[in-house]
């Protein structure tokens, strides 16, 4: 037996346990990229590096046996330089973007990509609940918005950018049934001051957490900023009634005539909701001192990302914070401070919507490049014309419009250990891009798809080749920092993978293996 110590507890295993088993066996854990317990080590991550404290030198804990007096430590400040440094290398070399630019550039969050697979699938009823739960009002921000996603849109430097906005009218257009029953009731009661589109979203978005939502309006329709004059022609009244109805429908309290400082109070509010959301339009600073908030210049001061204002179960969005907001901005901050509540009701820490890391590939990509995504299976058709402007797009158009998306997010944004460790280290979520980038290279057979721009060489899935004897298999070519997964003889991924291909996948520590088909969907 050896016997050492791990973060000044001692510990006794048989000799010749690696540093790694001892470690996870006393319940602690370090990260791993290029380990696998059932594969042989590689050592080449250099993210499971622990220090032992007795020489000073770090030792990779996946291959390293144990010896007696060593004197562990698996989070010393060296560890922790160190495997952000092994983390830097990775993403310095790495080629990719873990979410789409477009659905980056939407205020609102929407997941443009996941919607449009949908559409191109034809499955409108996934497509559906993807924009309602994201734009709360599709149909209506479909024919009012400035849509910078389209400004964003790689597919602009091919052709003409997918047509986002008129996608997510039409998605918002075809309503499905919700897929579950109502939310089970949290107990939690809410108060929502307007009903404009800041309101409206998040009394949507509260209410799919369970939370019993009373809106008060001051007019006595509801709908805000969208019912102004100059919108009336790009928006018809049934479009925005249509959509508000259905928000409404999912049970909410309605009191309209009801106007903030008249006989609303907001200490009465406080004194009897469990939170309260001010969405009630620009709010002079004087009005919001009086009402106990801090203000800034341009309204209620709220703290950044979660909407809280001074008083602790008070929040406030859209124009009532900054005047003048777009639509979508607005719906985008009223979908983050119900997301804010919902955390404080639950007594979690008030941090607002999850800020994920971002790996992003940029801009700059050239036609060559950009062809790589058409050949792993976007169409290549040009732009399709709707039907007409009031009409937008009928169903099959949709289809073909959609399938023109490139797919420029990651087949495995969930489950890409990178992108964890990245913000375990806190290298997010502003992202990380390599000055001097390689091409990007695309490979797809079949339903595989490699990209080895975001290989990080860990050299699992050849090990598992191996493993499982695979007659073609993968191995290494190239050298140094261009080594990279490739198939013997030129041949097809396919051929290499016929009975690994989803063990590989599954075992691939990025999104450079995947299946065609992968990516978020829901
Ligand atoms: S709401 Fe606007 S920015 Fe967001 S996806 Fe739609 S058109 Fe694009
Ligand atoms: S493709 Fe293979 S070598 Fe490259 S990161 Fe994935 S599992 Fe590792
Ligand atoms: S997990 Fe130990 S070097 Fe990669």
């Amino acid at each position: 037996m050896t016997t050492f110590k791990i973060n000044d507890r001692e510990v006794s295993v048989p000799d010749g346990t690696t540093l790694l088993t001892a470690i996870r066996g006393i319940g602690l854990d370090v990260p791993t990229l290029c380990h696998r317990d059932e594969l042989e080590h590689a050592t080449s991550c250099m993210l499971c590096v622990v220090e032992d404290l007795v020489t000073g030198r770090l030792h990779p804990a996946c291959s390293t046996s144990v010896r007696d007096g060593m004197t562990i430590a698996t989070a010393s400040p060296a560890v922790l330089d160190a495997r952000r440094e092994a983390l830097e290398l990775l993403l310095g070399d790495h080629l990719g973007d873990c979410e789409g630019p477009c659905h980056l550039a939407c205020p609102a969050g929407l997941d443009v990509p996941a919607m449009l697979h949908a559409l191109a699938a034809d499955d409108f009823a996934l497509a559906n609940r993807i924009a309602r739960r994201d734009l709360a009002l599709p149909a209506t921000l479909g024919r009012i918005c400035a849509a910078p996603c389209e400004r964003a849109c790689r597919r602009g430097t091919l052709d003409a950018p997918v047509a986002i906005r008129l996608l997510h009218r039409l998605a918002g257009e075809t309503p499905a049934p919700a897929p579950h029953g109502p939310p089970a009731p949290s107990g939690f009661r809410v108060a929502v001051v307007g009903g404009g589109p800041a309101g409206l979203a998040a009394v949507q978005a509260l209410r799919i957490e369970g939370h019993a939502c009373t809106l008060f309006e001051k007019d006595d329709r509801l709908g805000g900023g969208l019912r102004a004059p100059e919108l009336h022609a790009k928006l018809p009244a049934s479009v925005l009634d249509a959509e508000i109805d259905s928000i409404l429908h999912a049970g909410v309290a309605l009191e309209t005539g009801a106007a903030l400082g008249g006989d609303l109070s907001l200490d009465r509010l406080v004194a009897s909701f469990d939170a309260v959301v001010l969405a009630c339009g620009p709010m002079d600073p004087a009005d919001a001192q009086r009402l106990g908030l801090d203000a800034t210049a341009r309204g209620i001061a709220v703290e950044r990302f979660t909407y809280r204002t001074s008083r602790p179960t008070v929040f406030a969005c859209g124009a009532a914070v900054t005047p003048s907001h777009l639509a979508v901005r607005a719906v985008g901050e009223g979908r983050a401070a119900a997301v804010a509540i919902g955390q404080m009701l639950l007594g979690e820490a008030v941090v607002g919507e999850p800020r994920r890391y971002q790996h992003r590939v940029g801009a700059g990509l050239d036609r060559d490049e950009l062809g790589q995504f058409i050949a792993a299976g976007a169409s290549p058709e040009p732009p399709v014309t709707p039907v007409d402007d009031a009409t937008g797009y009928d169903r099959k158009g949709a289809c073909r419009e959609a399938a023109r998306c490139l797919h420029c997010e990651c087949r495995k944004p969930e489950t890409c250990q990178l992108r964890r460790q990245a913000e375990a280290h806190g290298l997010g979520p502003g992202g990380w891009k390599s000055a001097d980038r390689r091409r990007l290279v695309i490979q797809r057979q079949g339903g595989i798809v490699y990209e080895p721009g975001k290989c990080i060489a860990c050299g699992i899935c050849v090990r598992l080749t191996k493993l499982h004897q695979e007659p073609l298999g993968l191995t290494f070519v190239g050298r140094g920092f261009s080594v990279r997964v490739g198939v013997p003889f030129d041949e097809s991924l396919d051929q290499a993978l016929r009975s690994v291909a989803a063990a590989c996948i599954e075992a691939c520590p990025t999104g450079a293996l995947a299946f065609v088909a992968g990516g978020r969907r829901e």
